[in-house]
């Protein structure tokens, strides 16, 4: 299996926090890998050390076997990692097309704007917007927000798509079709990563599941070897079911 993404020893700091503590890990091509952990595990800034956004402390990061550890969000962006974002960013007075289009100039130069504003359409098209292109971003509700995040990752025209909590919030029927559009993207060849706290998404969607806590990698295998390990039940499972166990209570 040829390796997209490769972490060797990656860590970082802010300040006295350690937010990431010498992390190794390779995403295989196609792969939908699975990102898990209690909050304040270090999952975001993760994704922002792979991407640019934050430099890592120590360590090295490479994409399709080439060094990006010192790239900035710009280029990585141009190279083909592509990420929504935990909190959804759109430019609200934007039309819903005008926000994935401008996405799509950015991704390659020599796009027209012509030719982006059709690639955003199909994007719309492929997410379920088609319908709101014309309606400036701030209407959309959360879920279509959601969606139009997604149709900015897909007109970076990546090859490794990170995914930060794109369910969060979204009710059963808006996660189902979620997932359906996760399946479909790996289809066309993207690898992913899914930042997820839904297991239910996590068992359904994805090839393999990593866990972090506290910064560091605490296991790595299929979804039913990690939601089997004691090690993961102890630091996140066990305590993510037993407040569900109380919510469901208290209602
Ligand atoms: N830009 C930053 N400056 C300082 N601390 C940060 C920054 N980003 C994240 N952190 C801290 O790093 C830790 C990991 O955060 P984060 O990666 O957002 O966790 P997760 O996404 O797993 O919930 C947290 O303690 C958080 O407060
Ligand atoms: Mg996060």
């Amino acid at each position: 299996m040829d390796k997209v993404l490769q972490l060797e020893g990656v860590s970082r700091r802010f300040g006295g926090l350690q937010a990431l503590q010498d992390v190794s890990l390779s995403v295989g091509s196609g792969e939908i890998l699975g990102l898990i952990g209690p909050n304040g595990a270090g999952k975001t800034t993760l994704v922002n050390v792979i991407t640019g956004v934050h430099r890592a402390s120590a360590g090295r990061v490479l994409f399709e076997g080439r060094d990006i550890t010192r790239l900035a969000p710009y280029q990585t962006a141009r190279i083909g990692l592509a990420r929504t974002f935990q909190i959804v960013q759109p430019f609200p007075e934007l039309s819903v097309l005008d926000n994935v289009a401008a996405a799509a100039l950015f991704s390659k130069s020599g796009t027209s704007p012509a030719q982006a504003r059709d690639a955003a359409a199909a994007h719309l098209q492929f997410v379920g917007l088609e319908k709101q292109a014309s309606q400036p971003a701030a209407s959309l509700t959360l879920a279509m927000r959601k969606r139009l995040e997604l149709a900015k990752a897909m007109a970076m025209q990546p090859r490794l798509l990170f995914l930060d909590e794109v369910n969060a919030g979204l009710n059963s029927a808006e996660i189902e079709h979620a997932m359906l559009l996760i399946r479909q993207l790996a289809e066309r060849g993207i690898t992913i990563v899914l930042i997820e706290h839904l297991m239910k998404v996590v068992m359904n969607v994805c090839s393999r599941v990593v866990v972090l806590q506290n910064g560091a990698l605490v296991a790595d295998g299929s979804p039913q070897e990690v939601v089997n390990n004691p090690r993961v039940v102890e630091a996140y499972l066990g305590k993510k079911y037993a407040q569900l166990a109380a919510r469901e209570g208290a209602a």
